[in-house]
């Protein structure tokens, strides 16, 4: 109700939610780590259980030894749909170089290959002062980031192509299929993602990647063969599973 200027909106905001449009796109915007982000019609909507990876890669960013050794922290959000993730670890860490919020300093990147969700995350992006690419995995990004990422995140799509059909229809009719579809058992891209995370990540930088509990170990596997040594984090309250990948120092 407090969204809506006028009764006229309310009812047709109403509608909209119940012919089974998601909330957050109906509102226009979704919460997430207690911020508000933008999330355009057909843009994936950032879900509470990441919070868990964000909150992850905040307590990596901050040890001592990340911050003594780079003033700056580089952090990169790849396949960033509203960007929501980068966003929330620049605010925690204390604001992206140069910009009002600048403490200690972030500087954000982040990509993401479908041009909706893009256009959507540059105004989520830009507020915080980070900069928003567009094209496949790490293809767009500034050749200058490589062996400079210390926090390089990933949620990108991660569900099995059989499995697309079950999620509920919030998800399958008002989401891209690009967002969803992980291939065959579900890693297809975060496979690409580990492959190449190497070349990117600054010696101890570490990938972040949500997973499901049955693919972690899948993954854990990639990112060895990779050459990065893999962990397991896991939250029982939130659902969630995130493979962290270190670059040996
Ligand atoms: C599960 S959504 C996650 C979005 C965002 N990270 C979040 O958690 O809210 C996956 C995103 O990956 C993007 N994507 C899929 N394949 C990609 C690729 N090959 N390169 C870049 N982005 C891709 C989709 O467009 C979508 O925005």
């Amino acid at each position: 109700m407090s969204a809506a200027a006028t009764l006229t909106d309310l009812s047709a905001m109403v509608d909209r939610r119940a012919a089974g449009e998601p909330l957050e796109h109906v509102l226009g915007w979704a919460e997430f780590c207690g911020l508000r982000i933008a999330v355009d019609p057909g843009v994936f909507v950032p879900r509470r259980r990441t919070e868990f990876l964000v909150s992850q890669a905040i307590t990596l960013a901050s040890r001592p030894s990340q911050a003594a050794a780079r003033r700056r922290t580089v952090v990169v959000d790849l396949c960033c749909g509203s960007g929501a993730l980068g966003v929330a670890v620049a605010t925690a860490l204390g604001g992206v170089a140069g910009s009002e919020l600048a403490e200690r300093q972030v500087e954000l990147h982040a990509a993401d290959l479908d041009p909706v969700a893009v256009r959507c995350a540059r105004r989520n992006v830009a507020a915080v002062g980070g900069h928003v690419y567009e094209g496949d995995l790490y293809r767009p990004l500034p050749t200058t980031l490589r062996g400079r990422v210390g926090i390089l995140i990933a949620n990108a799509p991660y569900v099995p192509t059989d499995k697309v059909a079950l999620l509920p229809p919030e998800a399958r009719l008002h989401e891209p299929q690009v967002a969803l579809d992980g291939g065959a058992d579900g890693l297809d891209i975060l496979r690409r993602v580990a492959g190449e995370a190497p070349q990117w990540l600054a010696p101890g930088g570490h990938l972040l990647s949500e997973t499901t509990e049955r693919q972690a170990s899948r993954l854990t596997e990639a990112v060895a063969r990779a050459g990065l040594i893999p962990r397991v984090a896991r939250s029982e309250e939130l659902n969630a599973a995130v493979v962290v990948a270190t670059r040996p120092a």
